[in-house]
Parts: structure tokens; sequence; C-alpha cells
């Protein structure tokens, strides 16, 4: 098993029977819905709420039962990956461009398992570019108020068009060279009209399970 197989499914181990999980979006949590499928197949009655496209028709193909958020009072449990992590669980999410739905999702669960491999694990959070979703509506001049917060940043891509969230925005990738101050940043990043959201999570996730070389590392706050 690779690092992020291992980390995926032990994930899975942490739902009990009648649960509504949080389903992520992302080649770690591939593996933890892989999972949760045997398991309804073996007779758990579990609902899950997916936070993508892409992982409602992959829980759909697996024959895991699905409800929309409206649909549910509360998340029991939310698993799903991160692009990277610090010690303190705060997050940079959305390499696969989910992150509004996945932070909407986040914020209504009771508990929140992240997904890791061991290379997302790092001291300061900024190697990875911050995704952050921003409206058709007046792009251009939203992706300049983001470049006056003295980062780097460009429109993602996808087969040469600009790359479309679920949610029918676009997505900025940010390089700031290290992020020293995540609050901060997040709220001046979600000050900007135009911005719907960031891929900082903070205070979201309640446990890490890492997959490093054969054996898992757990993070918790
Ligand atoms: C999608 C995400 C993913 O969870 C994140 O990109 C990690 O993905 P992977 O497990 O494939 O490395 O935030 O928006």
């Amino acid at each position: 098993m690779n690092e992020k197989q291992l980390a995926g499914k032990k994930a899975a181990s942490y739902i009990q029977d009648g649960m509504i999980v949080g389903l992520g979006t992302g080649s770690t949590v591939y593996w933890t819905i892989l999972e949760i499928a045997r398991m309804v197949k073996e007779g758990m009655s579990i609902t899950g709420v997916a936070t993508s496209k892409s992982t409602e028709k992959l829980a759909q193909e697996q024959g895991i039962p699905l409800s929309s958020l409206e649909n549910v009072s509360t998340i029991d449990l939310t698993i799903d990956g991160a692009d990277e992590l610090t010690e303190d669980l705060t997050l940079i999410k959305g390499g696969g461009g989910a992150l509004l739905r996945e932070k909407i999702i986040a914020y209504h669960s009771t508990h929140m398992i992240v997904v890791a491999d061991s290379s997302k694990y790092v001291k300061k959070l900024g190697t990875f570019p911050l995704p952050v979703e921003i409206t058709k509506f007046g792009y251009l001049k939203t992706l300049n108020a983001i470049k006056n917060m003295g980062c780097t940043a460009s429109l993602r891509k996808e087969n040469d068009s600009l790359f479309i969230t679920d949610n029918g925005n676009y997505i900025v990738d940010c390089s700031f060279d290290e992020i020293c101050f995540p609050t901060t940043l997040h709220d001046h990043l979600n000050q900007i009209p135009g911005v719907v959201e960031n891929g900082l999570f903070i205070g979201y996730a309640t446990k890490a399970i890492i997959g490093q070389e054969n054996t898992i590392t757990y993070v918790e706050n």
C-alpha cells in the first residue's frame, strides 16, 4: 500500500453505523471512499454528502447512499485530503478545485479527519500555492487586488481554458513565499469583493492521518 492508500483506508475505520459522512475530494480520500463502499456492501448503513461532482459520481458508482447537505441536519464526520497541513492542523486545500464545497461541508461537520501522504505535512504553509475561488464577474480586477496583497497569482487553467469550479467560478493560485499568519491572510483575502472563498482551513480539522512509508502518523488537535 502506498502512503495515500494507507491513510485513506485507515480513516474509514472511524466511521460508525448510522453516521452522516462528508466525502472529500482527491486521490487520497479516493481510498477512503472505496473502503466505505466495501463497508456498505458488508451491511453498514451510512449516508454520504459529497464535496464535489467528481466525488458524487465516484460514490454513486460505488453504491454509497448519498444525500444533499440541505437534507441532513448535521454531518457527523468529514474525511478529506489536503495539499499542505501543519502541526496545528491548519490546512491548504483546493488543489482539486473543490475548496468551497469542501469548506461548507467541513463547517457543518462535528469532526473532520484529514488524510494525506507525508509530503503534505510541513513546518510552514505556503510552498503549495494557495487556491482562491473568485467570481467570473470582474475577475481580472479581483486577480489584481489579490496580487496587491504581495503574492504571485495566476488563474488556473485546464486544457488551455480557464478552470471552472463546480460552482461556476474561477480559481486563482497564489504563491506567498511563506504563510506566517494564516488567519490574517484568510480574513484579508475574503474581504476582497469577488473572492468567494480561499483554501486556508483554520480550526476545522480535528485529526490528521498521515501515511509515512509503511506506517501511519496521527496528529490531533
Ligand atoms: C481538492 C482538495 C484535495 O483534498 C487536495 O487537493 C488533496 O488532494 P490529493 O489527496 O489528491 O493529494 O483540496 O480541492
